[in-house]
């Protein structure tokens, strides 16, 4: 989505399904409700405001209430203490998962969101939910987010639960970058990605399915992302961050959503080991 730039503007521009003002109407809606002192400190009762604006006025582009649960219950399998999740919006999922996390031991939520008008939305529903002290909304680029967390505030040498709910051609080149940033760990880390009935997640999926050998092949033709490589590699695992790691081994599936007039597909990922070639 390219920045519309005008003297004064770096607005992106509306689409059809989303940043035409219906994100700061859904504001106006949720703080008039009749019933707001109720919402104030019950997550639940915020998402099913924020579900009750996209169900009667205009739909929202968030994980939703039946892909939401099913997430809900891989945090409560997999008790991560610090989740990352890549997409915030208005903060639905954030707010969601960061519940789960909290009921599950956890100690923190990370939201990363490139649009900082939706980070301000977002700020603003998940401060309503009470998880202000408990989410922190990092804005800017996930790429960006991510290298800075992990390389520069030292803040984890493994990441345990990612979900990846960006925009899909960013699901890959992201995935490889936690790859070389040497922080998926056999055992450790599980990844959840959304939107996989979209023909722009096929090559995150292909990457995942595919063996240490066929990946190192893959390697030879591919080059990573322009601006990363640009920076020196990892000094810890000696990996290009835009290359990945073609030796970590998945396993994973593709779990299909009946939602009503659509499906959808959300592929759940654990690291299970690393070949060494
Ligand atoms: C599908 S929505 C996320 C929905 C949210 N996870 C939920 O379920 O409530 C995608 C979001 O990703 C954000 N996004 C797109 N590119 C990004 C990037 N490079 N880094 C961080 N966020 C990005 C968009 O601005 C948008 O808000």
């Amino acid at each position: 989505m390219s920045p519309r730039r005008t003297a004064h503007k770096f607005v992106p521009e509306p689409l059809s399904w989303c940043l035409d003002g219906r994100e700061t109407d859904l504001l106006h809606y949720v703080f008039s409700r009749p019933d707001l002192e109720d919402l104030r400190g019950s997550p639940a009762k915020v998402l099913r405001a924020i579900d009750d604006y996209s169900e009667k006025y205009k739909y929202l582009m968030n994980i939703g209430p039946t892909k939401g649960e099913n997430i809900s219950g891989l945090i409560a399998a997999n008790k991560p203490s610090v989740m990352i999740e890549l997409g915030g919006y208005v903060g639905y999922s954030a707010i969601r998962f960061a519940d789960a996390v909290r009921a599950n031991g956890g100690k923190k939520y990370l939201s990363l969101e490139v649009n900082p008008e939706m980070a301000a939305i977002s700020t603003i529903l998940v401060e309503l939910a009470g998880l202000r002290d408990f989410v922190r909304i990092m804005i800017g680029p996930s790429d960006e987010s991510l290298v800075r967390l992990i390389r520069d505030e030292k803040k984890m040498s493994s990441v345990e639960f990612v979900f990846i709910d960006h925009w899909q051609e960013l699901y890959l080149p992201d995935l490889q970058l936690l790859e070389g940033l040497d922080v998926l760990k056999p055992g450790v880390s599980t990844l959840v990605a959304d939107n996989m009935r979209l023909s722009g997640s096929l090559d995150y999926q292909a990457w995942l399915r595919a063996s240490p050998e066929e990946k190192r092949e893959m390697n030879k033709t591919r080059v990573g992302r322009s601006k990363l490589k640009r920076k020196q590699p990892d000094s810890a695992s000696g990996h290009w961050p835009g290359l990945g790691n073609p030796n970590l081994i998945y396993e994973t599936s593709t779990k299909i959503f009946d939602l009503g007039s659509v499906q959808d597909g959300v592929e759940i990922t654990k690291v299970v080991g690393e070949d060494s070639p």
